[in-house]
């Protein structure tokens, strides 16, 4: 019971985190277009009353992120560290700039408004970067602008540029050809994000034979699906927490694609 509560207050960071980077990042643009704006009729900088609110709840929102982040907790990794350090150096950056909010509200304070004006453009940036860290973390590198890249790649472009021997790989030349024409092209699609040179998730990388056969990390089993985890993980049933593709993330893989991985591996022991 207190388990579940636990889990379910930490999930809740997924949604609570939107609102310190929206809050942050319009609070500090809405209060550097007025010190420009008061600069231009050469008035004095004070912060003003619409940001001040904005950034009070971005306080209670920043608050309930890292506090939720933390529960959270979620499987480690260099890139959950970086996300966790950079959270909690944001929190502690609101916390600086609300004290300076404070000074620079008090009648007689000099400085303490443009120190504030400075601290929030900081803490929206940190919270803003924190966030990017973040979503790398739940939808992979690069998810938003991948579908860019692919407009500027070329369609008709060889799989693979170098010509490779199957005897490097120990296979024969039908079971090369029906990795790279068949199964390369479902890794590249659904897991090379997440498994590729820049992110090779639990050290597995899934973007070239040589990694898919590696004997370091084992996920394949020559001849023998049923003990392979390349073929396990993507045919758990859907709701498995263990599936890979990662449910929250993407598809599961098609009845087709798993038999042609499944094949493959199969083929493997002959
Ligand atoms: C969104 C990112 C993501 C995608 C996409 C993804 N994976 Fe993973 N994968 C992970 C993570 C994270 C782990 C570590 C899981 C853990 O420790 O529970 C992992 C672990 C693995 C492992 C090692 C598990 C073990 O028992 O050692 C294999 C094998 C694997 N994934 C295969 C795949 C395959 C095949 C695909 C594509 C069909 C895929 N993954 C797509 C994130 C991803």
């Amino acid at each position: 019971m207190l388990e579940q509560l636990t889990e379910f207050i930490g999930r809740t960071h997924l949604v609570l985190l939107h609102f310190p980077i929206a809050l942050l990042i319009v609070a500090a643009i809405v209060e550097l277009l007025r010190a420009l704006n008061l600069r231009r009729a050469a008035a004095r900088y004070v912060p003003g009353p619409a940001a001040s609110t904005m950034f009070f709840f971005a306080l209670l929102a920043t608050a309930a992120s890292v506090l939720t982040g933390l529960i959270l907790g979620f499987d480690d990794g260099p890139k959950v560290d970086q996300h966790r350090i950079l959270g909690i150096v944001s929190g502690v950056l609101v916390l600086i700039t609300t004290f300076a909010l404070l000074a620079a509200r008090s009648p007689g304070a000099k400085k303490a408004p443009s120190i504030y004006l400075l601290l929030l453009t900081v803490s929206a940036a940190a919270v803003g970067l924190t966030g990017h860290l973040g979503g790398e973390i739940t939808h992979g590198e690069g998810y938003i602008t991948r579908p860019l890249t692919r407009i500027f790649q070329d369609p008709t472009e060889p799989i693979s540029a170098v010509a490779l021997d199957p005897a490097m790989f120990d296979i024969t030349q039908a079971q090369l050809d029906t990795y790279l024409t068949d199964i390369q092209p479902i890794l590249d699609a659904s897991c090379v994000e997440c498994h590729g040179p820049e992110d090779a998730e639990d050290d597995v990388r899934l973007d070239s034979i040589e990694h898919v056969l590696s004997p370091d990390t084992s996920i394949l089993m020559r001849g023998d699906p049923v003990m392979s985890d390349l073929v396990y993980l993507i045919e758990l049933p859907p709701g498995d927490p263990d599936i890979m593709p990662p449910e929250d993330h993407a598809d599961p893989l098609t009845p087709d694609q798993t038999r042609l991985i499944r094949d493959w591996v199969e083929s493997l022991g002959s």
